[in-house]
């Protein structure tokens, strides 16, 4: 039976959050859950992640599974609010650990081990798993981030993360800490040679120049057809030649220091210190040259 599929779209964040559910069984999964984060104040609240229960509730699906498809660097996870209410289990790729390593001398996490232990699942390239009667296969996609997952259900609907964005798009950098420009180049190839059917779901939409709507459904023909970065024809250098350039333009996403220290703990905050309150670090750098008092 084909899966529902139900999306929530975050413009703060630009973000899909998606809500998978099993018609024959009535269990469902979510992908790549939102937390709203205000950065200015430091407040968090969770009514994207309340919108996704409500609608799950009202359908009657129950959650097993909270998806992620990366450590986002431009949202907190709304993972673990979920699981507080679904008892749902936490997924991710297995390379999380990879990202762990990096990211935890940046933010000086000693109380973090690099195991990727804070979550629930560990995801292998080509691991099955089941939401309900849905057939989940794990594509392992790196090069936006090193752990980076592409979610493939019943062979026929792909959430691929931050791997592509719309065909009249383009992709996602692959600048940060870990990514690679020819490393995510053969990713996509790789998403690209599935059925030209195959459906495929984005993780953002920014509106392509001459859209005026958001989007975030495609599939493997119209990315080969049309997608600017990536379709047939554009070879591995032209693409990395393009990418490299490109990234180079880019400023640091907005929530990227709060984002990283969440997601990659499974979206857990740090303890509160001895005052009750948590706290998120800004690592302090001198612009060249500078020396801080
Ligand atoms: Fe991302």
């Amino acid at each position: 039976m084909a899966p529902h599929i139900q999306a929530f779209f975050d413009e703060p964040t630009n973000t899909v959050t998606y809500l998978l559910g099993d018609p024959e069984t009535k269990e469902a999964a979510v992908i790549d859950p939102v937390l709203d984060w205000d950065h200015n104040s430091g407040t968090a609240d969770v009514r994207s992640a309340e919108a996704v229960l409500a609608a799950a509730r009202a359908g009657g699906w129950r959650i097993t599974h909270l998806l992620e498809t990366h450590a986002h660097a431009d949202h907190l996870s709304g993972a673990p609010f979920l699981k507080a209410h679904t008892g749902a289990k936490i997924g991710i790729g297995e390379h999380i650990k990879e990202v762990q390593r990096i990211f935890r001398p940046v933010f000086n996490m000693e109380g973090m081990t690099p195991d990727g232990g804070d979550f629930d699942l560990l995801f292998r390239d080509g691991e099955v798993f089941h939401v309900g009667a849905l057939r989940v296969e794990v594509m392992h996609l790196p090069g936006h981030t090193p752990a980076c997952v592409a979610y493939r259900v019943n062979e026929a609907d792909v959430f691929v993360g931050d791997t592509i964005f719309m065909h009249d798009y383009g992709t996602a950098r692959a600048d940060f800490p870990g990514g690679d420009a020819r490393t995510l180049y053969r990713s996509i190839r790789r998403l690209l040679s599935l059925p030209p059917e195959t459906r495929l779901w984005m993780c953002h939409d920014y509106k392509a120049p001459g859209r005026d709507h958001y989007a975030w459904q495609s599939t493997v023909a119209e990315e080969r057809a049309h997608n600017p970065h990536v379709k047939d024809g554009m070879t591995e250098e032209d693409f990395v030649a393009f990418r490299t350039a490109r990234d180079a333009t880019l400023a640091a996403p907005r929530l990227l220091l709060p984002s990283i220290q969440v997601n990659i703990r499974a979206g857990r905050f740090p303890a509160a210190e001895s005052n009750g309150v948590r706290y998120l670090k800004v690592p302090v750098r001198a612009a060249q040259g500078v020396v801080l008092a």
